[in-house]
Formats: structure tokens, C-alpha cells, sequence
């Protein structure tokens, strides 16, 4: 078991080892435990987070906040358009000053091109460790508690048959790192991935290609089809959720002929059923619903998506007990 993380960056989790995201594992099934049994985890006593959002949050920013008071500690809700970034200020002297007054720094930027960047350059200048709450290519956040809310659903999940689907959305135009996280992250535990999209909404080649060697290393697979109706099929796991064309388009424009030829990518309760018997449905929320997903099945007996919410909570607070405080 790894013990030393002080000041370690969480912005991927492509740079914790297994043994690293394991601890983590740990450490957030220990502190829901505590919760539940109401037992006081003042890990954290004094310690001051910064948390820079330039977009809008529900789950990520609240996970934090409440968080870190309940690890004893404060966090500074950071809306960027009130600082001075948006004046221009650059991440160096944004990075140094922050990381003078508090412990860490955690940042919400998915701007495509800009926002694992400026996360990065945080992390070059910052005295404290850095954390991604989301940017345009990862969210480690949410890709550790959907692995523990797996694991704690379905207890062996080596070969687990995991579906990672695109899906019809006109809310905004998502970013790609709830797949491009997942689709690392799994593979690394052995699950026989399938990452299903319309053509048009591709993730990265380098992805990709990532996701399969961390696939082959621990005995699972990653696999690939456009077809909607085949990852749905004897799947154990389904995700479906819209993304962005970002990789292929890089405009703003929400809605466009491409998307709106796709809009039977819907989670419906007939897809459902081509599914293993006991098929959960995840989705990291907020949900489109109704274009995303049917009512029936955000609302059915399959869906865990409130429990894979309240783990951002917990595995919020592993992350933050770890890296600023401990060893
Ligand atoms: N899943 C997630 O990151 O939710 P928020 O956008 O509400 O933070």
C-alpha cells in the first residue's frame, strides 16, 4: 500500500500508479464509512483549499466544499470571471500567490485546448499540489468515484463488461473527459471495455491507444464499435453519455445536421433490455433527460446514479486527505 502523497497534482489519473489509486480506493471506502457511523475525520484541521471554477458546477464543487469542512479545513470558492484571469492575469502569478495562502489549488477549466494547459501550468508554479476538477480532456474526480460506486456494486469487476456510450444531448456541447477517463481508468482493472459512438464523436487516437495497453496489462480489453445496439448487448455496466465532436469540430455551435442525425442514441428502456439481467446505469450527471436517457431508466431500478453522485463526496475527500495532509 502506498503512503506518500503529499503535494502529489491530481489532474490525471494516468499519473497514480494502481498501487496509488488502490490507497485512494481505500482511503475513500474508510471515510464513507466514517460518515455513515458519523465519526469526526478532522484529517485536515486548518488546512484552506482554493477552488477555481470558470464553469458552472453542482456535484464537483459542492463534493468540495462540503468536503473539506467536513476533513476540518476550509475551502475558498474561486468564480474566475471575478478574478483577475479574466483580466489576463497568467496562471504562473495566479499559481504563486494561491499557493502562498492555502494548502492546494483545484481548478475547473474545460475550455478545448486551453483548459488541461493552464491546469498544468498551475501545477508548474504552485507550491501546493494541484487538482482537477474537470478540464477538457480529464476528471480524475469523477472517473475514482465511478470506479468505487463499480466496485461496490458489483464486487469482482475483472472482465466486468463495461459500455461506454455516446448519447444525444443539445444542453451544451460537452467535453470529452468523463470518456477519455473512464476509458483509461478501467481498463486498468481488468474490465472488458467497449466504447460505442456515432461517427463524427472519436476520442483521440492517443487515447485510445493508451486505453488498450492499460487494457493488456491487466488482462482486460478495449474495444470499439459505432454500432449502439452491440454495446448494449449482455453489457454488465452502461454509460451513456452525450460528448462533444471536439476531436473532428472545434466550433462552440451546440447544435448542428451531425448531431441532430443522431438522436435515436438514446438510452432507452428497449436498449436496456438487450442488456445482462442485472445491468446498472451510470452517468456522471447533470442528465439530459428525455434526448440522453429515458425517464424510466434514470428513474428505474437499474439506474445508481444518486450513489455514483454521493461518491464524489467521499472520494473527494480520499483525494484531498491525501495529498494535503498525511505523510
Ligand atoms: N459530474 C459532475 O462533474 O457534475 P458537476 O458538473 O455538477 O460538477
Amino acid at each position: 500500500m502506498k503512503t506518500i502523497f503529499r503535494d502529489k497534482n491530481f489532474i490525471t489519473l494516468q499519473d497514480w500508479s494502481k498501487e496509488e489509486i488502490d490507497t485512494l480506493l481505500e482511503v475513500s471506502f474508510d471515510l464513507k464509512k466514517k460518515f455513515a457511523l458519523g465519526v469526526d475525520t478532522p484529517y485536515l484541521k486548518n488546512k484552506t483549499a482554493m477552488l477555481m471554477f470558470f464553469e458552472q458546477s453542482t456535484r464537483t464543487r459542492n463534493s468540495m466544499e462540503a468536503g473539506l469542512a467536513q476533513l476540518g479545513g476550509h475551502a475558498n470558492f474561486l468564480d474566475t470571471s471575478t478574478m483577475q484571469v479574466s483580466h489576463g492575469e497568467v496562471a504562473k502569478d495566479t499559481a504563486i500567490i494561491l499557493s502562498r495562502y492555502g494548502h492546494m489549488i483545484a481548478c475547473r477549466y474545460c475550455d478545448w485546448g486551453i483548459g488541461n494547459e493552464y491546469l498544468n501550468n498551475l501545477a508548474k508554479w504552485s507550491t501546493a499540489p494541484v487538482l482537477s476538477l474537470q478540464d477538457d480532456l480529464y476528471h480524475p474526480m469523477q472517473g475514482i468515484a465511478d470506479l468505487m460506486t463499480i466496485i461496490e456494486k458489483r464486487e469482482i469487476i475483472k472482465n466486468l463488461k463495461v459500455s461506454i456510450i455516446w448519447a444525444y444531448a443539445t444542453s451544451h456541447k460537452k467535453p470529452i473527459s468523463v470518456p477519455v477517463t473512464q476509458s483509461l481508468l478501467f481498463p486498468r482493472y481488468g474490465m472488458d471495455v467497449t466504447l460505442a459512438y456515432p461517427e463524427g464523436y472519436e476520442l483521440p487516437d492517443w487515447v485510445v491507444e493508451q486505453a488498450r495497453k492499460n487494457a493488456e496489462k491487466q488482462g482486460g480489453s478495449f474495444k470499439i464499435t459505432n454500432d449502439m445496439e452491440v454495446a448494449y448487448t449482455d453489457a454488465d455496466v452502461v454509460i451513456p453519455k452525450n460528448w462533444g465532436s471536439w476531436v473532428n469540430d472545434q466550433s462552440d455551435e451546440i447544435i448542428d445536421d451531425e448531431l441532430e442525425s443522431y438522436k435515436d442514441w438514446k438510452c432507452s428502456e428497449k436498449m436496456l433490455a438487450k442488456a445482462d439481467d442485472n445491468v446498472i446505469y451510470m452517468h456522471a450527471l447533470p442528465a439530459d433527460r428525455g434526448n440522453e436517457v429515458e425517464d424510466s431508466v434514470i428513474d428505474g431500478p437499474h439506474s445508481i446514479v444518486y450513489d455514483e453522485a454521493e461518491n464524489r463526496l467521499h472520494t473527494a475527500k480520499a483525494v484531498m486527505a491525501l495529498t494535503m495532509g498525511g505523510k
